[in-house]
């Protein structure tokens, strides 16, 4: 099946949605947790980190176009630090409630009995049930002119993660860590095997570590 640019921009816009945001692949599954200024906690859903350097280390995260009614971003513009946390097997469902649009009044931890952890010094939540926990600093923000998405990079400030998890070359092994893959808007993947393959050379052929 071939769909060109008038196709894809006919479709209904549900539909469009649900296709366009399968088109990049598997994406990662995180939890942001921030909280206000006035310590209200929130946790929303997010499937758009994109790693952007690593030195230092920064993730850029996409957020939807709107004002204040976006909580995870007004919290962040507000207080300058979020987590992410990544969404294991245990909390799919938590994880994908939070994306129902509560009033600003109301946390998403209660709301799916997810457990806010605060680290001495940082004004934004961890989520306890999550085995990665990452702190972030923000450090710039863009609002897109092509659509009005919010492009958010934030540096690396804490990183928890399982000991088990931690290879020696300093990668983590993702599926010893319980993370799971999202595609789409609501498909939750677990790891079915991987392969592993060491520094591409040009003078080498591929090699499988
Ligand atoms: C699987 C999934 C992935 C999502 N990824 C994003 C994303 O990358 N960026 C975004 O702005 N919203 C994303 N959303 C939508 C937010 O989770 C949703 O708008 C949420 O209500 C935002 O909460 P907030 O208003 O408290 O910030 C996603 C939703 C789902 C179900």
């Amino acid at each position: 099946m071939k769909l060109n640019a008038a196709e894809i921009a006919d479709m209904d816009s549900r539909r469009r949605a649900a296709f366009v945001n399968s088109l990049s692949g598997f994406k990662s599954a995180n939890l942001v947790g921030t909280a206000s200024s006035e310590g209200q906690t929130n946790l929303a859903i997010m499937s758009s980190t994109v790693h952007l350097g690593s030195h230092p280390p920064l993730l850029a995260l996409v957020v939807r176009p709107g004002g204040d009614e976006r909580h995870t971003l007004k919290n962040i513009l507000d207080t300058g630090v979020y987590s992410l946390n990544h969404v294991n097997a245990e909390i799919v469902e938590q994880a994908h409630q939070t994306a129902a649009r509560y009033p600003a009044q109301a946390s998403e931890f209660d709301a799916t009995g997810l457990t806010p952890l605060w680290q001495s010094g940082f004004a934004a939540p961890m989520v306890l049930e999550a085995s990665v926990k990452l702190g972030m600093q923000l450090r710039e923000h863009i609002e897109l002119k092509i659509n009005g998405t919010h492009l958010v990079i934030g540096e690396v400030v804490l990183a928890e993660v399982p000991s088990l998890a931690f290879r020696s070359d300093g990668s983590l092994d993702l599926e010893a860590a319980g993370s799971v893959a999202l595609s789409g808007l609501d498909t939750y993947h677990q790891s079915a095997g991987s392969k592993r393959m060491a520094y591409a050379k040009p003078n080498m052929p591929p090699r499988q570590l």
